[in-house]
Order: C-alpha cells, then sequence, then structure tokens
C-alpha cells in the first residue's frame, strides 16, 4: 500500500517563521540531538559537536517516525518551549520521553483584574518585562542551558499580534545565538496534543474539544498536522462568557474569571435563572455564548446586583442572588457544549469510526463541572474522556515544548535563523490562523463576519507540503 511518509523526509520543513519562504535542501551544522540525561545531575554526554547532514537527520527522524512503539530506539530530544500568545508569560522545557523538566509561568491576572480584560498594548510590555527572566527560570529549574537543548518552539499563532512577537523574538534570538532549529507552534493544536504527553494511549485519530479565552473549536484530529473542524464559535468562546459574567458579579478576577464563577457556582441553585440553551434549532456543531452572555447581563441588571461592591463586601442575600447567576449560567453554558458534544461525536465517528478518545482542553477544561458533564457524553457515547491537569490545560510551554518534539521529530522545523538578527526584522506570525479545514457539514449558516486577514490553515499547509514530499512504500 502506498503511504506517505512524511518522517523520512531528507528535506527541512520550512512551514514558517522565516523571512522569505524558500526550501533547504539540508540543515548546516544542525546540533546533535542530546542523549538522556537526567535533571541536572550528570554533564552532557555529547560534548563534542558534530555536523548533522540531512541524511543523518532523515534516518534520526526515521527512527522516531513511531513515537509510541516500543521497538524504535528513541533519539532523545529536549525542546524549549516559549508561550505569549495572550495573557500568560510561559516558558517549558520538556523531553521526547515526556518528562517535564520545568515550567514556569508568569501571569498578567493583576493586569486582567485591574482592566476587566486584555489591552494587547499593556499585555505586549507585560510579556517584554518578564519573558528573559522567564526564559531564565525555566532553563535554571531545569538544569539545562541553550546548548544542551536540540530546538526551541515557540507560538506563532493564533493570538495578539503584539503579544505573540515578544515569544518569537526572544525564540529567534536563542536559536541564532546558539544555532538550534526552530518550530512554530500552532496554540491550539497545542492545547490538544499535551494530552498526547499526558495520555501515552492517545493515539490518533482522536477528537479534541478546545475550550479557552478566545477559541471554542471541535476538532477530529486525524494525524499530527491534519485536523478536520467539525464546530467552532460564531461569535464568542465560552471562556469569554465565564469572565464577562465574573466581571458583571463583581468577582474576584487575579485567578481570571473562569475559576471564580466555578467557586461561586457551587452556592448557588443552578434552575434559579432560566437561560436558554443556545443554537438548539442549529443542527451543526457550532457554538455561541454572545447571546448566553447578553441574557446573564440582563439577569444582573434585573436582580440589581452593583458589580463595584465585590462579593466579598456582598451581604448574604446579594450574595446567594450572585451565586444563582453563576451557577444558572454555567449550568447552561456547558449544556451548550454537551449538546454540541455529542453532534460531534456522531459526526466523528461517521468519519473515522476507530475513535476512541474525546480531548478537552484549554483554560475552561480545567472547570470541575465541566469535566464532569462532558465525561458523562463521552462515556455514553462508548468514548474515553482525557483531560491534561489544570496546569496544561490554561495557557502553559509545556503544552509549545511538547508540539515542538512532535513536529521536530518527524522533520517539520526551521533552521536556526541568523545570529544578531535586527530587532526590527520582520517576522511571520498568524495572529488569525484556523487550525483545520471546515467540515462540509459543518458549515454554520450563522457565520462570523470576522474573516478578514486569514492564514491557510495549518492542515491545509501540511497537507500541501505532504503532496510535495517523495512518496514512499511500506
Ligand atoms: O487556554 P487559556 O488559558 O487561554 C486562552 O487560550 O484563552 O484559557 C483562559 C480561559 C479564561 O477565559 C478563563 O476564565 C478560563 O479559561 N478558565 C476557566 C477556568 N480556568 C480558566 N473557565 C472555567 N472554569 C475554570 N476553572
Ligand atoms: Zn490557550
Amino acid at each position: 500500500m502506498a503511504t506517505l511518509v512524511p518522517a523520512i523526509s531528507s528535506r527541512i520543513w520550512r512551514l514558517n517563521l522565516l523571512r522569505s519562504p524558500k526550501l533547504f535542501s539540508q540543515v548546516k551544522a544542525m546540533k546533535p540531538l542530546p542523549s538522556p540525561r537526567r535533571l541536572g545531575l550528570t554533564p552532557p554526554l555529547n560534548s563534542s559537536k558534530t555536523h548533522c547532514c540531512a541524511s543523518d537527520c532523515s534516518s534520526r527522524q526515521a527512527q522516531l517516525q513511531n513515537p509510541s512503539s516500543s521497538e524504535s530506539p528513541e533519539v532523545d530530544i529536549t525542546m524549549l518551549g516559549i508561550e505569549t500568545s495572550c495573557d500568560d508569560t510561559a516558558a517549558a522545557v520538556v523531553r521526547s520521553n515526556g518528562e517535564i523538566l520545568s515550567q514556569v509561568v508568569s501571569s498578567q491576572a493583576e493586569l486582567l483584574a485591574q482592566y476587566g480584560g486584555v489591552a494587547p498594548k499593556m499585555a505586549q510590555e507585560a510579556h517584554a518585562a518578564v519573558i528573559d527572566q522567564v526564559v531564565q527560570d525555566a532553563l535554571d529549574k531545569a538544569g539545562v542551558r541553550e546548548k544542551d537543548l536540540s530546538a526551541v518552539a515557540v507560538t506563532i499563532g493564533p493570538g495578539l499580534s503584539l503579544c505573540l512577537h515578544v515569544g518569537v523574538q526572544k525564540a529567534r534570538k536563542i536559536a541564532g545565538s546558539f544555532n538550534l532549529p526552530l518550530v512554530g507552534v500552532h496554540h491550539m493544536e497545542a492545547h490538544a496534543l499535551v494530552a498526547r504527553l499526558v495520555e501515552k494511549k492517545l493515539q490518533f485519530p482522536f477528537m479534541a474539544l478546545l475550550i479557552s479565552g478566545g477559541h471554542n473549536l471541535v476538532v477530529l484530529a486525524r494525524d499530527l498536522g491534519h485536523y478536520i473542524q467539525l464546530g467552532t464559535t460564531i461569535d464568542d468562546a465560552i471562556g469569554e462568557a465565564y469572565d464577562k459574567t465574573a466581571k458583571w458579579l463583581g468577582l474576584d478576577l487575579r485567578r481570571s474569571g473562569g475559576p471564580a464563577i466555578e467557586e461561586l457556582a457551587l452556592e448557588g441553585d443552578a434552575k434559579a435563572i432560566k437561560f436558554t440553551v443556545p443554537m438548539k434549532q442549529h443542527k451543526d456543531c457550532n457554538f455561541s455564548f454572545a447571546g448566553l452572555k447578553n441574557q446573564v447581563r440582563l439577569a444582573i441588571e434585573a436582580q440589581n446586583v452593583t458589580p463595584e461592591i465585590p462579593i466579598s463586601a456582598a451581604n448574604s442575600k446579594e450574595r446567594s442572588a450572585r451565586a444563582n447567576i453563576a451557577a444558572s449560567f454555567q449550568r447552561v453554558a456547558v449544556l451548550h457544549l454537551e449538546e454540541k458534544c455529542q453532534r460531534a461525536i456522531e459526526w466523528a465517528l461517521k468519519i473515522d469510526p476507530s475513535i476512541k478518545y474525546l480531548v478537552a482542553s484549554g483554560g475552561v477544561a480545567s472547570n470541575k463541572y465541566v469535566r464532569s458533564r462532558l465525561k458523562q457524553v463521552v462515556e455514553k457515547n462508548g468514548l474515553q474522556l482525557v483531560c491534561p491537569p489544570p496546569s496544561l490545560c490554561t495557557d502553559n510551554g509545556v503544552m509549545i515544548a511538547w508540539t515542538g518534539i512532535e513536529h521536530f521529530r518527524v522533520g517539520r522545523f526551521d533552521p536556526p535563523p541568523p545570529v544578531n538578527e535586527p530587532d526590527d526584522v520582520k517576522i511571520d506570525l498568524r495572529p488569525r490562523w484556523p487550525l483545520g479545514e471546515e467540515y462540509v457539514e459543518g458549515r454554520s449558516i450563522a457565520r462570523s463576519v470576522k474573516t478578514a486577514r486569514v492564514h491557510p490553515s495549518l492542515t491545509s499547509i501540511i497537507q500541501e507540503s505532504l503532496q510535495k514530499q517523495p512518496k514512499h512504500t511500506t
């Protein structure tokens, strides 16, 4: 049977990051992949620099094609991951055996609490103020130096351009100075793939429900870099609805709105207010949270809740009114997820009946109520739910490093950037970058108007590259 074997490509895939895209036939002076080491206890085994030509690389990659196979000898990769797409500055060092050597997150929660949302310029300044320290801490905690790394992975989209820029510039500086390859990572793919780090049995194909502050996606992950988008939001993501509800209820936003609502909802009556479940009449897998947000705002106004009085200062009657709104909002928001998830599972199983898992990830998936309700839907359909731990659901550097490893070992990375690259060099950032191609049946009639300047999807770029690769027979 003729199959495409991307891992044996002798070419370096220039998917991103480069100033003037053209294909290289080999990597010059690529660093040898470091040998397995224990955390900071033994010196690097590869102390002499060897130059790795393209065929050396490809034979290593061939060994790594099937990372889960116990027969293929695993080449150890140590990846630094950098994430600055929204309001968290994060870095981590992860090994290809799944060992997390370090994880550092500097959150802008104080700013968020002060301004009630992410202001791009301020967020950029906050990233720029801490990025050097965050990366240094990640390296120190891991007990590795830059020269010990195999490559650097960084989020290049989707996200806020100004913020992405800070992380990418830092990644390019390190990669240029230490002659390291670069892997440009899709933030939402990283939310999905980090589940493969925690659940070793999780093989493609699987489903992923990605629920965060800026995104609300349900996809079928057919393979690394190959996603079918079954549904997306036509307006707001669920995390945005949690955050606004928390703000309007006068909750403490220093840990972001989601956890504050989750906690307060435990005290409330979830059936106290009859919010309507969104998009019931749409027989698709798309989401909408703008209308629910509006229903919540009206309910808050009707009950004369004064957000200026923080919840900590509210009397018991006022507190219980707010708790009822929090619980009722959460119940209906999650019901909407459940309904769309049920349909998405039916669609996905029609496309590929071999699916066994559904991954729920992104900040909102760290919510216990969300997890328990999704578990019921998923298990009712004979699938298993995989949720990364909360620290890997919210934005983090581990997911970026891990996704970097997944692509790096099949040969998808860029060669090191030039040393001393000027700061004002134009770099490839993808603020609006779909993960997959839309499933035809999934097209929403209630389409979002935000379609301008969308980058071709990750899946279409990779599929196009694959078609240009030589075919191998197995
Ligand atoms: O994935 P993430 O860290 O950043 C984005 O990519 O957006 O997600 C952040 C979102 C925020 O809206 C936050 O309120 C929400 O995830 N979130 C939660 C919880 N923890 C974080 N929502 C509900 N319950 C939680 N426990
Ligand atoms: Zn995220």
